[in-house]
């Protein structure tokens, strides 16, 4: 059996060019920004949407569903803290397991991303198609049908709003409009201030008895709670992207990941109990636009809640344009590899964005966006999510034994313990995403293994004949590459 292709973490920090003064992307992001980033790429649909689901399932006791999901995020932010301060580059979890397990575990882990990225487009758009209806209906008294506003499985035909928002992101973005780091602390704040908003609105009217029963459904509705939960917190490892951005990336990075995780299941928990608390976990159960009815019933007048459908379209729009963001740019990092076609890596001299890899990406996922129901692609989301961060959790074992001396300006607390607990809550969390989920996704892992045995394996880079001549410093041990695999480049995309 032929050795795994690995990049060691110095070999992906050097093609980065993350390490050389004025050279790669430039570092702009302090502690604070990288904190917004984080806020900014976590709260959107989930919170504003999902959170109706996941009282569905766990009643008032949503909020130990929304710690234990948080408790999964945490074992594995320990893990994104290592691993972001020691190979910090934008690559994420896909360079991490390029390092730690070998490149056709990469392909994986970058083809799962499609499901947290990807997916999550077309899974926070659909979720913002619901606040644009409630403003709509707060501001005119009409509202888009449901044939217009939802996909057959949500008993519409076709989503409208959530392919117009998949297509004003890739306009901005093939334009050039990134979110530089004062917009993106401007959208983390709207999001704060609606939510805080919304907390004191509801805990104005806050009755202790709206809390029983607490926990309805037992734990076997607290277990789908906290897998329906976790969506809300998709996105903090989103911060581990701007590794190349980061002015200070290895003390930065691992605080603004944890600092992100409390700051947001405080919110989380707050929110929840605020929403029940003033009206109940009946009338919160599987509600759209949810928070808005919340602030609806409890003021009397349709204005407050016109507020918060505004702060929830302009809050989540934000989070599709960082998804999409965020996806491009793996697709980049996959594509410079030789692992995907060289057509994601192409930059518009003119705007300077890769242009055909952000259309390729919006037209692709507005197809879910406009035809599959909320629930079927936030659970897809949810799975590649949970299986990319087991394999992050395996990362920071397999690279603490082939890499004692690596540079780790954090290093997992408990070790192993933690990273063993990480992965165990994210395969709990798995099961429970149910059969059809793993169904789906098992077909998804298939077509991602014959994509990568037909193209990524003899296009890689590591392939190349350049990759094994080239100095010992810059490229992994020749014994880690497989030089019988090398393949003269042909492609030309
Ligand atoms: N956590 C992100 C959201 O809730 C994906 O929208």
């Amino acid at each position: 059996m032929p050795a795994p292709r690995i990049k060691s973490p110095q070999l992906l920090v050097a093609e980065s060019g993350a390490d050389r003064e004025g050279h790669g992307l430039k570092r702009t992001m302090g502690l604070f920004q990288l904190i917004c980033f984080g806020v900014g790429a976590i709260v959107g649909t989930g919170i504003f949407v999902g959170l109706s689901d996941s009282v569905a399932q766990a009643g008032p006791a949503v909020v130990v569903s929304f710690i234990l999901a948080a408790l999964t995020c945490v074992f594995t932010a320990f893990s994104f803290a290592e691993l972001g301060g020691a190979i910090p580059v934008s690559g994420s979890s896909y360079s991490f397991a390029y390092a730690g397990l070998g490149e056709s575990t990469a392909f994986l882990v970058g083809w799962c991303l499609l499901l947290e990225y990807g997916i999550s487009i077309s899974a926070v758009a659909v979720g913002w198609s619901q606040y644009v209806n409630e403003l709509l209906h707060s501001l005119t008294g009409w509202q888009l049908p449901a044939a217009l506003s939802a996909g057959p499985g949500d008993g519409g035909v076709v989503n409208l709003p959530a392919v117009i928002v998949i297509a004003m992101a890739s306009l901005l973005l093939v334009r050039g409009v990134r979110e530089s780091a004062r917009a993106t602390a401007a959208m983390a704040a709207v999001k704060l201030v609606i939510l805080l908003a919304f907390c004191a609105i509801g805990y104005s009217a806050f009755k202790d008895g709206n809390l029983t029963p607490f926990s309805p459904a037992g734990l076997g509705g607290i277990g789908a709670g906290t897998t329906a939960a976790f969506f809300s917190y998709i996105g903090f490892d989103a911060i581990t992207t701007a590794g190349e951005e980061a002015k200070n990336p290895r003390r930065h990075i691992p605080v603004a990941i944890l600092v992100c995780m409390g700051l947001v299941t405080l919110l989380y928990c707050a929110v929840a109990l605020a929403a029940i608390g003033a009206i109940g976990g009946d009338q919160v159960a599987g509600r759209p636009a949810a928070l808005s009815y919340v602030v609806n019933e409890v003021t009397g007048s349709a204005v407050g809640g016109g507020v918060i459908a505004f702060g929830a379209v302009v809050a989540i729009a934000s989070v599709v344009l960082a998804v999409m963001y965020g996806q491009t740019r793996i697709l980049m990092s996959m594509s410079r590899d030789g692992l995907i076609p060289r057509v994601f890596e192409k930059v518009s001299p003119r705007t300077s964005t890769p242009v055909a890899g952000t259309l390729i990406v919006a037209v692709v996922f507005a197809v879910p966006a406009a035809f599959a129901s909320l629930d079927a692609v936030m659970n897809l989301c949810t799975i590649g999510t949970l299986a990319i961060m087991a394999v992050v959790n395996i990362v920071v074992i397999a690279l603490r034994r082939r890499e004692p001396g690596l540079d780790r300006s954090f290093r997992v607390p408990l070790y192993p313990v933690a990273p063993l607990l990480g992965v165990g809550f994210c395969l709990y969390l798995m099961y429970e995403t149910g059969w059809q989920t793993w169904l789906q996704f098992a077909v998804f892992l298939v077509v991602g293994l014959l994509v990568y045995g037909a193209y990524g394996r003899r296009h890689s880079t590591l392939a190349r004949p350049a990759a094994q001549a080239a100095p010992a410093a810059e490229v992994t041990p020749a014994a880690e590459v497989t030089p019988a695999d090398a393949e003269p480049e042909s492609q030309a995309v």
